[in-house]
């Protein structure tokens, strides 16, 4: 495996990260190029890029809350986030086809749960598939339950952390 670095998300990487979340995700459930341009510029501290050598390989990207609302689609648009929030909402977990099976989204999450631990955010929430459960309960994460979010069509369950 070469060298992997982990670190903040900056202006230049909105193409790749495009990319990678348009042939990761299906259909209506991949973020628009607006909405993750959003994300770099408006809670970069809540986004993280995991690269190689050669170019970005997978991302996580958040939004800061006081109050959660897992079903609400207007916050993968940053509406209502605050980067003062103590809740962190997880958007998007994403690596690229070409890079899965590798353990990169447990880098990723290894190092997004220490960076908010470290600016003192009380816990991390998001909404997975069921497949995806076991992975997030390996990293600390428990099963809330069945959310009543339809985001693209499918049914989500809703995860949580305490840090
Ligand atoms: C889900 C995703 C981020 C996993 O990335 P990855 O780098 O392949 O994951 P890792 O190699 O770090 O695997 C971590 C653990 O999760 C498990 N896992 C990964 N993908 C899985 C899947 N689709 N179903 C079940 N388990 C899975 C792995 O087996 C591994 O467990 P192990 O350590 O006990 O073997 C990646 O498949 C992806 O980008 N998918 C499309 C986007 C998506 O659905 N994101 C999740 C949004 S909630």
């Amino acid at each position: 495996m070469s060298e992997i670095t982990i670190r903040t998300v900056e202006t230049a990487d909105l193409d790749r990260c495009f990319e990678i979340e348009t042939v990761s995700y299906s259909g209506d459930e991949a973020a628009t190029k607006s909405k993750i341009q959003k994300r770099i510029k408006t809670y970069p501290e809540g986004f993280i890029v995991l690269e190689n050598s050669l170019e970005i390989i997978g991302f996580i990207n958040s939004g800061a809350t006081h109050k959660v609302l897992l079903s609400d689609e207007e916050f993968k648009e940053l509406i209502g986030h605050d980067p003062e929030g103590e809740h962190v909402v997880i958007l998007s977990v994403v690596v690229h086809p070409l890079y899965q099976g590798k353990g990169f989204a447990g880098k990723l999450l290894e190092k997004f749960i220490s960076m908010m631990k470290t600016s003192s955010k009380t816990d991390i929430f998001l909404i997975c598939q069921t497949d995806l459960i076991p992975m997030y309960q390996k990293y600390g994460f428990h099963h809330l339950g069945l959310s009543t979010s339809d985001h693209g069509g499918m049914s989500w369950h809703e995860m949580s952390l305490s840090l």
